[in-house]
């Protein structure tokens, strides 16, 4: 047997029943917890997170000293088994980078990989050892509030990010002091939520489920993830924290999960409302054969596995390999050497100017520019310079959902963020009011309208049932736009808002999500041009609030728009087409592309596919080159495109670079009619090209075998 498992078989022998169901119990200091249970045995994790307003408070503060006390607590159980020390760590702990759905839009996983470490290495400085991170939940539906958390609406880019995460988090040795334990949450299907209303129940048809909502957490699991957190949903009729399908036949059996599953907050208890489970014991005992190895808050293993044991309703068996999986991720992360934390660490490791610039890249290359009509950006020439708008002193408010451990006065105020960074001789204005903004505009050349969201419309519990932006925003735009100036358009937002008018009556339209600590500073050099803007949209852009559900991979119909014919698929009131679709992005140069190639006209085992990518206007610039495939005929029927791939080239003004691309048969593979998974012979459409709707066509066939 190897080491480590023979010392936790040693281990669990000598564990009572109630200390092994001790270790399967999650307790939150934020909740009624008594301490002494550490020292009773009753507890094997903390979760170190506010439940009250689900991660939207800013400024809270764990402590080294709080965590190495409940770790000394540990230490005088009988059997001295270290906690493990969870928080919501999703997208930075003090150095707050880009939330998750803008840096999918950067659409570089090395980056991303980049900033989870810095995260995990912020975090363990105050004893955290566990993030509640990645949340890799495919979302279609920006009503969603958790859209934000996520990777957006492709399973591809999803799945790269998914990995790259992981990589951060955990490193290569997961029990390193600066490296935490990931959580691939919330396994899975959570964005399919009806209505974008959290919570909610929902329909995921299976070869949907296997081709677009589980592909990034395989991937998770193929990099190594120690834990996977099953979601609130109930999913085709199976709250997704009772469904042994998923995770124990599919988590484990198909992909050989080894670490451990945490349910959400509450919802081992909540199967009951969901109206699976009669009583605490029936939820319990129904969560742990599905394969939920520790309980969320909810104590309903606490209080009632050892009866359900003594009566034979649940298998000791049953609890002794949720305590070993559990076992064996605290050896893994080290705790049974070190379970405490070096209190002298934090002064070098936190907020250091490397994480602080990699924020700010990121925040630049994040930013997606919609509109630029007549290159009106980067502002050049201009001395005069109005900004308005809600967003022109914002500091934690540049966050975004998920932030509890960002400060506020970590950040530049963002009026002061542009003056550091505005050219000389350039006045700026600010006016926070409307009233106040219209009479300026008058005196100003060009017009920086601030809009958008606050965070606290992002994230979980914060679904909205209208995505234009919030209310008199878009009178005030109107407004401007209206005195005749030229008006920048910055939009702060968790998710993708309905923004079709607005876009219409602007001359620049520059998508900055919520960019995080250093969003000002960002923002000001994306806009005086000493960074362009490097992001492409992960999700698509409805036109109004009745387009969603809406992206890109859709299938094709049997009236699509453009046959034949008048009864085809549209509405009466509104054209079909997104407002923007995912893959796209403008950027202060332009690219042309030009002669496709592929190796050959059939797949066998590889195919090169390759066009040159050209940089066409005046400045350096950043492309990310796509790659998109169509089965023209399968056995189900099939996307009428699907991202296979990805590249960012960096090219000068004037150059050009052959960009080439390696398909394999498995990329092509899908559920098919009869539920398998695999390639089906037949012609295949594909495309080089900047975005989802665009590119240089060509055809292949994969042949019969
Ligand atoms: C929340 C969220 C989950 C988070 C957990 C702990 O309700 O659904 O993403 O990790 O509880 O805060």
């Amino acid at each position: 047997m190897p080491e480590d498992e023979s010392f936790i078989h040693h281990l669990l022998s000598q564990m009572t029943l109630e200390e092994k169901i001790g270790q399967l119990n999650l307790e939150s200091p934020d909740l009624a917890f008594d301490p002494e249970m550490i020292r009773q045995g009753k507890v094997g994790a903390l979760l170190n997170a506010s439940g009250a307003l689900t991660g939207q408070v800013t400024g809270q503060q764990g402590s080294v000293e709080t965590v190495n006390h409940f770790q000394r607590l540990a230490q005088e159980s009988r059997l001295k088994i270290p906690l493990l020390i969870g928080r919501d760590v999703i997208h930075g702990y003090r150095t707050i980078f880009p939330i998750p759905l803008a840096q999918a839009a950067a659409f570089d996983p090395a980056m991303s990989q980049a900033a989870a470490a810095v995260a995990a290495r912020e975090a363990t400085v105050e004893g955290i050892k566990w993030t509640f991170a990645p949340m890799l939940d495919i979302a279609r539906d920006p009503r969603w509030g958790r859209i934000a958390e996520g990777n957006g609406e492709d399973p591809l880019l999803g799945s790269r990010l998914a990995e790259a995460l992981v990589r951060g988090f955990q490193g290569k040795d997961m029990a390193r002091p600066d490296k935490l334990v990931a959580c691939a949450k919330h396994y899975v299907g959570y964005g399919a939520a009806e209505g974008g209303r959290d919570y909610e129940s929902g329909e995921i048809a299976e070869p949907t489920l296997r081709d677009v909502y589980l592909p990034p957490f395989e991937s998770a699991v193929r990099a190594g993830v120690g834990t996977v957190m099953s979601a609130f949903i109930d999913l085709n009729g199976v709250p997704a924290t009772a469904n042994r399908r998923l995770l124990t036949e599919v988590l484990r059996g198909e992909w050989g999960f080894e670490g451990f599953v945490v349910s959400d907050w509450e919802s081992v208890a909540e199967l009951i409302y969901h109206g699976v489970a009669g009583d605490r014991a029936h939820a319990a005992a129904l969560a742990l054969h599905a394969g939920v190895d520790m309980d969320m808050v909810s104590r309903a293993y606490l209080d009632t596995l050892a009866e359900s044991v003594r009566q034979g309703r649940v298998p000791v068996a049953k609890i002794d390999e949720a305590v070993r999986r559990i076992l064996r991720i605290k050896q893994r992360a080290g705790l049974f050497e070190n379970p405490l934390t070096d209190p002298s660490r934090p002064a070098r490791d936190l907020l250091t100017p490397s994480a602080r610039q990699l924020a700010r890249a990121f925040a630049c290359q994040s930013m997606v520019l919609l509109k630029n009509e007549g290159d009106l950006l980067p502002l050049q020439g201009f001395r005069r310079i109005l900004v308005a708008g809600p967003f022109v002193h914002a500091r934690s408010e540049l966050f975004g959902t998920w932030s509890p451990d960002g400060h506020a006065e970590d950040v530049t105020p963002l009026d002061e963020a542009l003056r550091q960074v505005a050219p000389k001789g350039v006045s700026l204005r600010f006016a926070e009011y409307n009233d106040l903004a219209l009479h300026l505009t008058h005196e100003a050349d060009v017009v920086i309208l601030l809009m958008g969201e606050h965070p606290i419309r992002s994230g979980e519990n914060s679904n909205v049932s209208d995505l234009r932006l919030p209310p008199g925003q878009e009178e005030f735009i109107a407004a401007v736009a209206a005195l005749g100036k030229p008006v920048v358009l910055v939009i702060f937002a968790g998710r993708p808002l309905a923004i079709t008018r607005p876009v219409s009556q602007v001359q620049a339209v520059l998508y900055a999500w919520h960019p995080g600590i250093e969003g000002g500073a960002a923002l000001g050099e994306v806009l005086f041009g000493l960074a362009a803007p490097g992001g492409r949209l992960p999700v698509t852009f409805p036109r109004a609030t009745g387009q969603v559900p809406i992206y890109y991979n859709h299938k094709n119909s049997g009236r699509p728009l453009g046959r034949d014919g008048a009864f085809l698929t549209r509405y009466n009131d509104l054209i079909s087409a997104p407002l923007f679709p995912f893959g796209y992005g403008l950027t202060y140069t332009t690219f042309a592309y030009a002669s496709l190639r592929l190796s050959s006209d059939v797949l066998h085992d590889r195919l090169e596919v390759s066009a040159e990518v050209t940089n066409t206007g005046p400045r350096p610039g950043r492309e990310v080159v796509q790659l998109y495939v169509r089965d023209l005929v399968g056995s189900l029927t099939r996307p009428v495109r699907e991202l296979k791939d990805f590249q960012a080239v960096e090219l000068q003004p004037g150059e050009t670079r052959r960009v080439t691309f390696v398909l394999r048969p498995e990329q092509l593979a899908f559920t098919r009619a009869d539920g398998t998974r695999g390639v089906e012979p037949g012609r295949f459409h594909v495309w080089i090209g900047p975005d989802s709707q665009r590119g240089l066509q060509g055809e292949f066939e994969y042949p019969f075998r």
